[in-house]
């Protein structure tokens, strides 16, 4: 690969074939070609040198454009250019594929604006940014197996159909049957949502946490990462509705220690990326956001505040901002508040602790004031929320008192009681939102740009 070709280990004459998609091709009056080369294995393309001398120079090499795909045999030799310490001489050169029409190619070597490459969200891991996207994504969820596996943690997979609602939000998609011969139908003749899941009504999951709380209260340290829907027709820069979450559960735990979970989890998972994907991070400061390096340190360096809610509420009416949204004790915090308190107010991550019972999910731990929930967010500079979680509500009296309240069916959480009947324990965890965690790493503004192929309203293209 171009990435164990540059790495160093490879000293000058080894023999190497290296398969990619070209960049750009500069001729010289010399009759040579620099052809730089990307197999997306790190940042840096490599330069390869082809001669006139090549037998399919004229006839192929000098007609490469950006996107062609070849095959390039040669020796590695000391650079002559600037920066890169090797290069390919190349010995041979077999075009794989061409590009149809190069004028209308829709990655020129050029840069593009993010909504254009939207449009060609086939195509755009082929440029700088969304290569450098696409590493940093894999290195983050790497390492958030690695953070798990390293401290006792077990990943379960949770399931994408279910039944239930686990926020409770009704922000549900529903499953549904295109075997119109045998759908289920009412008596009045119209599909049988109730039914239309082989005799049973389903969704797509909005959350594992329901599940993964049962493996919890049996292997103590456990997580879920995939992905997860929600049904929220809101086009904002922050939400999709086809998102990945990371969700770890802890039994015996409390909101501190989750709280010291987000903490210590985050770091890891932004000291991986610093030591891992420098080349990436490096472009994104040079060209995305300049201080994609130094804010992740700072993020590393800084202990994370810890306000409680009710606090929060007092330095946002105190803070002599005015806001769009009210700020009144009872009320969610809105984005902007999100970003005064993380970005304004403390200037590092924020865990905002303890909301109000009645904005929040029905299976939060009722605190002892009767008025507020072990609930926590945390908040990071640039984004707003990036983790949500609680301790949970172990008590069954309790959490059928929140349900009642909320207008929850019981029907569907028989099993999720029954987690308060058999050895109950206080338990805890989050979920954090990948692609927020995504776009505040690659400095991103717009989620669309954090996941390989977006669905918001009105986009499932590809
Ligand atoms: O705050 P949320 O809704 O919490 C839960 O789903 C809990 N069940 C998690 C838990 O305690 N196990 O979502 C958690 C995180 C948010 O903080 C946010 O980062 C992300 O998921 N998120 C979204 N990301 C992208 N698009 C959306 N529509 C999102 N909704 C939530
Ligand atoms: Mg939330």
């Amino acid at each position: 690969s171009v990435e164990q070709a540059l790495s160093g280990d490879l000293s000058p004459g080894t023999q190497v074939t290296i398969r990619g998609w070209v960049r750009t091709r500069r001729d010289s009056k010399a009759g040579l070609s620099f052809i730089n080369l990307t197999d997306g294995s790190c940042f840096d393309p490599i330069q390869v040198v082809a001669a006139n001398t090549l037998p399919n120079y004229a006839e192929a090499v000098q007609h490469l454009g950006s996107g062609c795909a070849i095959i390039a045999r040669g020796t590695l030799v000391a650079s002559q250019g600037k920066g890169q310490s090797l290069e390919l001489q190349a010995e041979q050169i077999e075009v794989a594929g061409w590009v149809d029409d190069p004028e209308t190619y829709p990655i020129q070597p050029k840069p593009h604006s993010l909504e254009f490459l939207r449009e060609v969200a086939h195509l755009r891991p082929r440029t700088n940014l969304f290569g450098a996207v696409t590493r940093i994504r894999h290195c983050l969820a790497q390492a958030v197996h690695r953070f798990f596996d390293e401290n006792g943690y077990y990943w379960i997979n949770t399931p994408i159909v279910t039944t239930s609602d686990a926020e409770g939000a009704g922000q549900l998609f529903r499953v549904s049957t295109l075997d119109l011969a045998n759908v289920p139908r009412t008596e009045a003749g119209d599909v049988d949502f109730k039914r239309d899941f082989f005799g049973k009504e389903a969704f797509l999951t909005v959350s594992g946490q329901l599940n993964v709380e049962a493996y919890c209260l049996a292997m103590s340290k456990v997580y879920t990462f995939g992905p997860t829907f929600r049904a929220e027709n809101s086009n904002t820069a922050r939400h999709l509705a086809e998102f990945w979450m990371i969700e770890p559960e802890v039994a015996f735990a409390d909101l501190d220690d989750i709280a010291q979970l987000s903490e210590d989890f985050l770091k890891y998972l932004f000291r991986a990326v610093l030591n891992e994907r420098m080349d990436d991070l490096k472009f994104i400061s040079e060209r995305v956001e300049k201080n994609a390096i130094s804010r992740l340190e700072d993020f590393v360096s800084m202990p994370f505040e810890r306000i409680d809610y009710g606090d929060a509420i007092e330095i946002l009416r105190n803070s002599g901002v005015k806001f769009e949204f009210p700020v009144e004790w009872g009320l969610d915090l809105q984005t902007e508040h999100e970003r005064w308190l993380t970005e304004t107010h403390v200037g590092r991550p924020v865990v905002v602790m303890n909301y109000p019972e009645q904005i929040k999910a029905f299976y939060m731990r009722l605190n002892d004031d009767g008025k507020t929930v072990a609930a926590m967010d945390v908040l990071a500079p640039g984004i707003g929320e990036i983790i949500g979680g609680a301790q949970r509500e172990e008590r069954l009296d309790f959490l059928d008192r929140r349900m009642a309240q909320f207008g929850i069916e019981t029907e569907h959480y028989q099993w999720y009681r029954d987690l308060r009947r058999y050895g109950t324990v206080p338990h805890a965890g989050f979920g954090l939102g990948f692609e927020r965690l995504v776009c505040y790493v690659a400095g991103l503004n717009n989620i669309r740009d954090a996941i390989p192929y977006p669905r918001t309203p009105g986009h499932a293209t590809f």
